[in-house]
């Protein structure tokens, strides 16, 4: 479902170059659900970035259930982009003067789709129902991240890219975040890639990628 060859990407910081990239291969599987773990600073959320067309790789290509991503035109990448793959960001990015319905419906608006029925039934998905017409910030933590996850997931992509999506929440609720994510994989077929600094949360994954020194092992 997501392939990778030889993805290159360096940041430079004033004279200095970083190579936080450094030939990148990987396949993952469809209805896989892969985390993706490794010190701060190692490139996870670069590489995130780089699976899901949102940073073009210096060299490299990433295909997507067959599409070469970063050979498509800029329309036809979003396009894509908004069909087969969400993203749950590390911070949310919930836009704050939308309520949780309509930050959800977003992704289906853009689509064209009738996206206040949908965007409802992916609130109801991550026990949000009740939350609707609540603004982010009258939610918590732990609900903002399953109002993203609604967003990532309202338009039903292959597709699933979570950057520490339980970053900033305790252990149970973390825990609750996990299994939602599992869900979608188990019956939905979604693929997954989590970042994740908790490797315990990264047992209930089939696969677990290390990323160091610009490497995945
Ligand atoms: N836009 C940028 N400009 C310059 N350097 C950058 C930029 N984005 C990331 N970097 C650098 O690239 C490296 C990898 O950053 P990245 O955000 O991918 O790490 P990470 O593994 O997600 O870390 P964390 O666990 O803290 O989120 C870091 O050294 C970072 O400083
Ligand atoms: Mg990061």
């Amino acid at each position: 479902m997501i392939e990778t060859k030889g993805l290159h990407r360096s940041y430079r910081i004033g004279k200095k170059s970083i190579e936080v990239l450094h030939g990148i291969d990987l396949q993952i599987y469809k209805g896989e659900k892969v985390f993706l773990c490794g010190p701060s600073g190692a490139g996870k959320t670069t590489l995130l970035y780089t699976l899901a067309g949102l940073e073009r790789p210096e060299l490299g290509s990433v295909y997507i259930a067959g599409t070469d991503l970063y050979q498509l035109g800029r329309k036809q990448q979003a396009a894509f982009r908004n069909r087969s793959i969400g993203y749950v960001f590390q911070n949310y990015h919930l836009l704050p003067e939308l309520t949780a319905l309509e930050n959800v419906a977003v992704p289906g608006a853009i689509a064209g789709l009738n996206h206040n029925e949908a965007a409802m039934i992916a609130l109801e998905r991550v026990g949000l129902k009740d939350r609707a017409d609540h603004l982010p910030s009258e939610m918590s933590g732990g609900e903002q991240q399953r109002v993203a996850i609604a967003r990532a997931i309202v338009n039903q992509p292959n597709v699933l890219f979570a950057d520490e999506p339980t970053g900033n929440l305790d252990s149970n609720t973390s825990k609750e975040i996990m299994e939602i994510l599992m869900q979608l994989a188990d019956e939905q077929g979604v693929t997954l890639v989590v970042v994740t600094h908790d490797r315990g949360l990264a047992e209930v994954g089939d696969r677990t990628l290390v990323i160091k020194d610009g490497k995945v092992t």
